[in-house]
């Protein structure tokens, strides 16, 4: 069984990675450019969800190269039409990775959903090849603080209080991304944080609404929250009145030291 608590077959959840790739893909293309993947790379695309990045490093690295893009639920990454594009049915944290050494190997808002991340981004290190580039993003809750107290924030507190009732999402994993990698002998280390100040009905509302809604039950069966508590955090979500910081967005790279 995934521990994934999210599902690509919730009605609702192209929706919400529509939202995720509009916030976050610029920050992960800036990665990707300062890195300088190009024309003939062989690039590994963990939990590829709806696709967006997938089809991004299928352009530029054209028909020399390969984009091998994974997920447990391939159903959105099976519409990309790109000869350089292998869709792999593949699960990060008990599988092992596809051989043949990567030029660059991406995750995003993937492994804070996994326990065994940390291992998992040790295996992710050692498929790259000499001189290959590891990019790895995810959220870090800290940013969230922030903002004046507000429904939103002390409903996502509140769950990561209890966060081993709802899951296994590790909401301050984001941060150590640069000395993890550092750990795992990767140089060229880079990192971008952002912190994104919102106003209810926003794009970013959308978004942290259907995360809501998508958590909840989990949430609500735990015992962890009441519905009451989910019904006024998306209320306020919605109040084009509301202002409040979300949660950070790490992107951080690092590179396998060349042969
Ligand atoms: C929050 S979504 C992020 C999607 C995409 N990376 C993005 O940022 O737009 C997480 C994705 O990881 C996938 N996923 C969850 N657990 C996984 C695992 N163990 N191995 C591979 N993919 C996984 C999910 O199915 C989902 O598509």
């Amino acid at each position: 069984m995934p521990e994934y608590v999210m599902s690509n077959a919730w009605e609702q959840e192209r929706r919400r990675l529509a939202y995720l790739e509009e916030m976050a893909d610029p920050a992960t293309q800036r990665q990707f450019t300062t890195i300088g993947v190009t024309a003939g790379w062989r690039c590994l695309e963990i939990g590829g969800g709806a696709g967006s990045i997938a089809r991004w490093l299928s352009e530029r690295v054209g028909s020399e190269g390969e984009v091998v893009a994974t997920d447990i639920d391939t159903r959105f990454l099976e519409e990309i039409r790109a000869p350089n594009v292998r869709v792999l049915r593949h699960d990060a944290s008990t599988e092992p990775l596809p051989e043949g050494g990567f030029d660059l190997i991406h995750a995003r808002a993937v492994l804070m959903h996994l326990s065994a991340r940390r291992e998992v981004l040790g295996r992710m290190a050692a498929a790259l090849k000499p001189g290959g580039w590891l990019v790895v993003e995810d959220s870090d809750v800290f940013t969230l603080s922030l903002s004046p107290p507000n429904p939103f924030r002390s409903l996502v507190e509140k769950s990561i209080a209890a966060v081993g009732r709802v899951g296994v999402i590790d909401w301050s994993w984001g941060h150590t991304l640069p000395v993890r990698m550092a750990e795992l002998g990767l140089v060229e280390i880079g990192a971008e944080l952002h912190g994104r100040f919102f106003q209810g009905g926003s794009p970013a509302a959308q978004f942290w609404t259907l995360g809501v809604r998508q958590v909840a039950p989990a949430g609500l069966a735990a015992g962890v929250v009441v519905q009451a508590e989910v019904d006024e955090a998306v209320k306020w979500l919605a109040d084009p009145k509301a202002l409040s910081c979300s949660p950070g967005h790490v992107s951080a790279r690092g590179r396998k030291p060349p042969a």
